[in-house]
């Protein structure tokens, strides 16, 4: 601000000045200079105190117009005193048409009229009340916003007012949604993770057992099957001998021993023998597909084609009535082993005809479902079956998990078929049906072009 200085010394007429001393002259200029100097300092300091002012003014200004969040300063009778841009958007008014104009008037109905009513008494002597009210939004529309009220205050602490910050529902409703999506998002991939290291973990432990069983086995096997040879052998000579008349000693030794009783059961002990070490080498055997890459041949493979003869196969051997619709997606091939993927696909079946084949009035019953995009081939496997109990479903894919009873399931059935697809780069995985039964999902790539 420009100001002119004060004359130090006023114009006096020289009579006026008769009868004045120059101590006393000496002393009024003086004074009149202390008070020049003063008024020139405070009006520096008046200029500073000013811009100083201003530039508060311009970051509250810019801090208003910046928030996202609606603001609202009123006065203890509820008339607005500021406000901010992003409330002007929301009404569709200006901030001097809101400027002293009540709450109130604001609110798209009754009940949010009580709300804020109430929120004004409860703020007085609380801190921070929440409230949601309902607020005309500028096209017309409702808008819901969710705001916090606080008690303001004077320099002298004496309440003069509420400031109420908030933001629509739908906005944090959306966000709030975000956040849960990302959520769920990183529990199924730390899901997916910890079971594909479990499996991998799995995978190796069970390589390194069949490597150490297939040797013993195999040669337990070759030996059992020499044994039975042997015995029948063996068997024909002694019953030869028992042809002949023996000398009394050796008809003694031969009941004795119960020669006779020993002959009879030979057969079926070295069938029940055979019969195992055959199981163990088909389990030894399932142990090396669920954990090795396998050399089998691959081709272009048909899966239209691999499920109807799954279904054939199923059909054919326990399940011959199995309700089975089939909706295919025709000319779909993956590159991959036929046998191997066959295997799969007959598990899966027999499996939801195994679990749908209960004492139930329901008769057995699965939907298959082919469906190829851009880059995979998905199949859905859903049967009318019990579903899976929650603390089965993290152990489905473990070897040698089984509810089915002695002899009538290895537990590998599922192991196998994972190792399978992911040897041939898909995924399979299960979920529970809303309605009831089991849902098991493959999908395999599609050959790139
Ligand atoms: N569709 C399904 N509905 C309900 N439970 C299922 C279903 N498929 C599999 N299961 C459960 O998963 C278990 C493991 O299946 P998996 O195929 O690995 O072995 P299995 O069928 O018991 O024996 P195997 O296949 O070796 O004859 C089954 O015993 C059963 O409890
Ligand atoms: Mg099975």
């Amino acid at each position: 601000m420009a100001t002119t200085p004060p004359s130090p010394l006023p114009h006096l007429p020289l009579g006026e000045l008769e009868g004045v001393d120059e101590a006393t002259w000496l002393d009024v200029i003086q004074k009149m200079d202390e008070v020049y100097s003063k008024l020139v300092s405070d009006e520096v300091e008046l200029e500073e105190k000013n811009a100083q002012l201003e530039q508060s003014q311009q970051f509250i200004f810019s801090l208003l117009s910046a928030m996202s969040d609606v603001l609202i300063a009123c006065n203890q009778e509820g008339v607005i005193e500021e406000t901010n841009a992003a409330l002007c958007e929301l009404v569709g008014q200006t901030e001097e048409a809101l400027r002293g104009s009540p709450v109130l008037s604001l609110l798209a109905d009754e009940q949010s009229v009580q709300r804020w009513r109430l929120a004004m008494y409860h703020s007085a002597s609380r801190e921070g009340t929440v409230v949601e009210i309902n607020l005309r939004g500028a096209d017309g529309q409702v808008v819901a916003v969710d705001l916090n009220c606080t008690p303001r205050h004077n320099s002298a602490g004496r309440q003069v007012g509420r400031v109420l910050v908030g933001r629509p529902l739908g906005e944090l409703k959306r966000a709030y949604h975000q956040l849960r999506e990302a959520h769920d998002a990183l529990k199924l991939a730390q899901q997916q993770l910890l079971h594909s290291e479990k499996m991998a973990s799995l995978g190796r432990l069970v390589a390194g057992v069949a490597h150490e069983l297939n040797n013993p086995i195999s040669f337990v096997l070759g030996n059992v099957h020499v044994l039975q040879r042997y015995g029948t052998r063996l068997g024909r000579y002694l019953e030869a001998l028992h042809e002949l008349e023996l000398p009394p000693e050796m008809q003694a030794l031969r009941a004795d021993l119960r020669i006779d009783r020993l002959l009879k059961d030979l057969p079926s002990l070295m069938e029940g023998t055979l019969e195992g070490a055959q199981r163990t080498t088909d389990i030894v055997n399932g142990l090396k597909r669920f954990s090795t890459a396998g050399h089998e041949e691959v081709t272009q493979v048909e899966i239209n084609a691999v499920v109807d003869r799954a279904i054939l196969w199923v059909r054919k051997g326990t399940a011959p009535g199995f309700d089975i619709r089939w909706s295919r997606s025709p000319n779909c091939f993956v590159t991959g082993n036929a046998g191997q993927l066959l295997q799969v696909m007959m598990n899966l079946i027999q499996n939801a005809y195994d679990a749908a084949n209960t004492e139930r009035e329901q008769a057995p019953q699965l939907d298959i479902s082919l469906q190829c995009d851009q880059r995979n081939v998905h199949l859905r496997f859903a049967d009318n079956g019990p579903g899976i109990s929650q603390d089965h479903l993290s152990r489905i894919f473990d070897p040698f998990f089984t509810t089915k009873s002695v002899g009538k399931g290895t537990g590998l059935g599922l192991s196998i078929s994972y190792g399978i697809v992911e040897q041939h780069g898909g995924a399979l995985s299960v979920e529970n049906l809303p309605q009831g039964g089991a849902c098991f999902m493959l999908s395999l790539p599609l050959p790139a072009r």
